[in-house]
């Protein structure tokens, strides 16, 4: 049996249209100070696409990187909360369009966490012989579940994904430790109503996006700042072991506040909020892909990475990177452009959510 999971592929997938906070401005009380400032976030991409399509385009580049066959996966592992469907499965699309018949496949739902829970349960999975070429993608489409008339929500999320290729390896490398976890006492301060309890027959339009960002904040410095002490425990390492941090992307100040607490400076620690927001699932693989490209990840070097989201799920891993930092094949593959802009798919839903609102009376 082989002892670990090693990352041998890495693939990414941000649609082309770009929402910027200018824009967002333009229909929302709102301000690029205000976002830039209490965020991190200058702009973030719209899709035109379901999320099974971005999750294929990272899917392709990572199993490029990886120089693999699609046919030799032999596990798909989605994270996303935003599927195109309840039944069937993102994952079975993806493994569909790859044209694999023969992995398991199916979706995971931790929200902003998936991707780990993910790297999690797949790198669990090849350590006991079940799998041995998993491939695990974080996928979002987030900008159709958003409610575009609340400002406190809206500005944050953004669409995207991102995938890795896991193999089994005798060589040390991959999660060595990981630790996951939910926070239930507080699943009500995010969440989306629109479920089989949804009222199908009394729907008016509105899919009611709740968010209470100052509780949701203290929760998530708590739960991860708990997750990353437990991981540093578990391998015995301490923060002068760590190469670099690759943490969720949820608000600089957050980040700011995790490099500080595990010791690594800003150079060394990977931002990209400024350019996608919040892409829930499909931030922390895009982040690793371009750490990667950007030569901030080096051959062998030991990372640390801290997420949470809506549960209140949240975890933490330490990741020893392999030998590799060059993709076997080219692993650029882009969503073609449509050629719609990011307020041609954004204000029909804006302006049918905000009628919505004024027929029910109660904004
Ligand atoms: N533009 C302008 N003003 C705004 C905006 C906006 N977009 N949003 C809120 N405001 C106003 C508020 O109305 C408030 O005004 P008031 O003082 O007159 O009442 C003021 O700005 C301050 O609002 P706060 O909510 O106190 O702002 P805060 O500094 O807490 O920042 C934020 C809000 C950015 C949401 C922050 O709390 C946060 O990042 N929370 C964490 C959210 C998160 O990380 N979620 C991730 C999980 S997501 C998932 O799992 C899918």
């Amino acid at each position: 049996m082989k002892k670990y999971a090693e990352i041998t592929g890495w693939g990414k997938c941000l649609p082309p249209a770009k929402l910027t906070n200018d824009d967002l401005a333009t229909f929302l009380d709102t301000s690029d100070e205000w976002i830039r400032t209490r965020t991190g976030i200058e702009e973030r991409r719209v899709s035109a696409v379901g999320t099974s399509k971005m999750a294929v385009v990272a899917a392709r580049n990572a199993l490029a990187a990886a120089g693999l066959d699609a046919e030799e996966l032999d596990l798909i592992l989605v994270g996303t909360c935003t599927p195109d469907e309840i039944i069937p499965n993102v994952a079975s699309a993806v493994q569909r369009d790859l044209g694999n018949k023969t992995a398991a496949a199916f979706d995971l739902n931790a929200a902003c966490s998936s991707f780990l829970y993910g790297l999690h349960y797949a790198t669990q999975a090849i350590r006991t012989g079940a799998h041995k070429k998993v491939l695990v993608i974080g996928a979002e489409r987030l900008t159709r579940i958003l409610d575009w008339t609340k400002r406190e929500s809206a500005v944050l999320f953004g669409d995207g994904a991102g995938a890795m290729i896991l193999e089994a390896s005798d060589v040390e490398s991959g999660l060595l430790a990981s630790h996951v976890t939910c926070d239930a006492e507080a699943r009500d301060v995010l969440s989306l109503e629109f479920g089989m309890s949804f009222d199908r027959f009394g729907f008016d339009g509105i899919m009611p996006f709740n968010f209470i960002g100052q509780e949701i904040f203290k929760r998530a410095v708590k739960g991860m700042n708990t997750a990353v002490e437990r991981v540093f425990a578990e391998t015995g390492l301490t923060t002068d072991d760590i190469d670099s941090l690759i943490p969720h992307q949820a608000n600089k100040r957050l980040i700011d506040y995790l490099a500080k607490m595990c010791n690594v400076p800003e150079e060394k620690t990977v931002i990209n909020i400024q350019k996608y927001g919040n892409t829930s699932s499909a931030t922390l693989p895009i982040a690793f892909c371009e750490a990667v490209e950007q030569g901030i990840v080096k051959p062998g070097d030991t990372i640390v990475s801290a997420v949470f989201g809506g549960g209140l799920t949240c975890g933490a891993g330490i990741i020893k990177w392999g030998q590799r930092v060059t993709p076997i094949r080219d692993n650029t593959e882009t969503l073609p452009d449509t050629g719609e802009t990011a307020l041609d798919l954004i204000l029909p839903l804006y302006q049918g959510t905000k009628a919505a609102w004024e027929k029910r009376g109660d904004e």
